[in-house]
């Protein structure tokens, strides 16, 4: 099933605001230092590189970023911060590219953007095609949190202050484990409404997609800081490298 919420101008019109609120633009310093150890000096590319929150510091660090996204307004915010960033607009599903990459990575929740378990293996066809033999693959995901879901619905509200009201509001398919949901935010007298659909993945899954084409579980962690993944955790970043280097 392909994922018929794309992120449209209306998205990309607030994703800074949006992932500021998020705390996501203050740890794009972090993340990048992250990333930076694998590329040794040489090249990188994003998966779903949105406005380049990520891939804009980690190409100021000096590495060669590339990235693929499928939607031309995110690509079009990227275009306007920097020109330093070659990008090209494929299906992250299903992607070829000409080069090999020191470090091939998936920030934020970007993989769940999948919506099929076939999607999210052919993602992982497509990067082992595209990372050098002794090149390294980070994925960052959130640890499924769909336990208080009632009667397969919840919503939530994850901001409310004097100019700003946040909403989200969730359906919930244990069978595919899709969530379908809105992002409503009103301010003054106006609302956005924000489509999404997502496919989360728990992190054993996530190992056994990996090890499916011949990826093997390096290291794991709760945070971009290197924190320790625990059952606390709400997200993990995982390191693949090939199996047997
Ligand atoms: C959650 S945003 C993450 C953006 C950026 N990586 C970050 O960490 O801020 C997901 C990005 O993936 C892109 N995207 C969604 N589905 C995609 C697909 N099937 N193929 C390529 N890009 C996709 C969206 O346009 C969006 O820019």
């Amino acid at each position: 099933m392909s994922n018929d919420f794309a992120y449209d101008e209306n998205w990309a019109s607030i994703y800074e605001q949006f992932t500021s609120i998020r705390g996501r633009v203050a740890e794009a310093d972090e993340t990048a230092a992250f990333l930076e150890r694998y590329c040794r000096g040489g090249s990188a590319l994003e998966l779903g590189i949105g406005d380049g929150r990520v891939a804009v510091p980690l190409s100021e660090r000096g590495v060669r970023v590339e990235g693929i996204d499928n939607s031309d307004s995110m690509l079009k915010l990227l275009a306007r911060r920097t020109g330093l960033i070659t990008t090209w607009k494929a299906d992250i599903g299903d992607f070829k590219s000409e080069k090999r990459y020191n470090l091939v990575y998936c920030a934020y929740n970007t993989l769940t953007v999948l919506v099929t378990r076939e999607a999210q293996i052919s993602c992982f066809r497509s990067i082992i095609d595209s990372l050098q033999d002794d090149g390294t693959v980070v994925i960052e995901l959130p640890v499924p949190d769909v336990g208080n879901f009632i009667g397969g619905q919840r919503t939530t509200t994850t901001l409310v202050d004097g100019e700003n009201t946040f909403l989200t509001s969730e359906l919930h398919d244990p069978l595919s484990q899709n969530v379908v949901s809105t992002h409503l935010w009103f301010t003054g007298t106006s609302v956005r409404s924000l489509p999404y659909r997502c496919r989360y993945v728990y992190h054993q899954e996530l190992d056994t997609m990996a090890e499916c084409v011949g990826l093997k579980l390096a290291e794991r962690w709760g945070d971009w800081a290197r924190g320790v993944f625990t059952e606390a955790s709400r997200r993990h970043i995982s390191v693949y490298r090939r199996a047997g280097l």
